[in-house]
């Protein structure tokens, strides 16, 4: 197995990361997992605009211009001969110096990506997921996809010890997104998700069920929704490049409806399932 990196490609075993590294002391670097059908990209595009935007936003030179990001990236499946279901995760950080809040100068940024096997969650995907709901304990600048993810990863934990998926996240009532993925309901037939600000992850998936449903004729409002209106919902579902389109069956061990997954959510899902392939 072949890793990406500021260098060039280097063997899995081969890379090591120094005590001093901003990504493991501060969480000070971002990331992106891009999803693989059958040895290509989806969404790369959407991604790599994601990647140099949340650079951006934390002060982060990228070692790669835009064009040899592609370049890169595509290497990286020729070189371990890809052509299977997959996901790229790739992260960079404002590189290795002593420990110092300030930011280092004239430091290298260092960026690692690698590929992995991952099957399409098809059994959860036709039968639906089940999520908790939990408080937003995220900062302020939730667009930005950086490294610091302990408050995703005790909502996630909690998830599992409560044998769920996905943790709903809410501040004040108002729900924005899920630990690691988007959330919609479905009222009367529309569709409804939080709007695209610093709150949520301007999910990739996210920006294309978007064009989806419009080619459907489905509307779909970016309107913030409540716990209550969650929890009256007609159907629930999630989004991510992992989970794809996923219907969320139960919430706080209540059924969605009748518990199972809803005709809206599975017209986007079959929408989703053409695009991708
Ligand atoms: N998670 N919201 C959060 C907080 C996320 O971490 C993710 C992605 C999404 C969905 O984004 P996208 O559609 O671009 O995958 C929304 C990835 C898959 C992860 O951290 O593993």
């Amino acid at each position: 197995h072949q890793l990406l990196t500021q260098d060039g490609f280097v063997g899995k075993n081969d890379l090591h990361y120094p005590f001093e590294e901003r990504g493991l002391q501060f969480g000070d670097g971002i990331y992106e997992v891009i999803r693989i059908y059958q040895g290509e990209y989806y969404l790369l595009t959407e991604h790599v605009e994601r990647l140099y935007r949340s650079a951006e936003a934390i002060k982060l030179t990228l070692p790669f211009s835009k064009d040899d990001m592609y370049r890169y990236m595509n290497q990286l499946l020729e070189v371990n001969s890809v052509t299977s279901d997959a996901k790229v995760y790739l992260q960079v950080t404002r590189g290795t110096a002593p420990r110092d809040h300030v930011f280092p100068e004239n430091v290298p940024s260092n960026l690692y990506a690698y590929v992995q096997d991952l099957p399409r969650p098809v059994d959860s995907l036709k039968n639906g997921v089940y999520a908790i709901i939990r408080p937003d304990e995220r900062w302020l600048n939730c667009y930005i996809k950086t490294l610091n993810l302990l408050p995703n990863v005790l909502a996630k934990q909690e998830a599992k010890e409560n044998g769920c998926f996905e943790a709903i996240l809410h501040r004040e009532n108002t729900v924005t997104e899920c630990s690691s993925s988007n959330v919609y309901i479905v009222k009367d037939g529309v569709i409804y998700t939080h709007p695209e600000t610093k709150q949520i992850l301007h999910g990739c998936v996210r920006q294309r069920i978007k064009t989806l449903v419009e080619n459907e004729g489905i509307p779909l409002k970016e309107m913030a929704f409540t716990i209550e209106q969650l929890n009256d919902a007609d159907e629930v579902f999630l989004s991510s490049s992992t989970a794809e389109v996923m219907p969320i069956v139960k919430i706080d061990g209540r059924t969605v409806k009748d518990g199972k997954p809803g005709k809206l959510t599975q017209s986007i899902q079959h929408a989703y399932k053409k695009d991708a392939k």
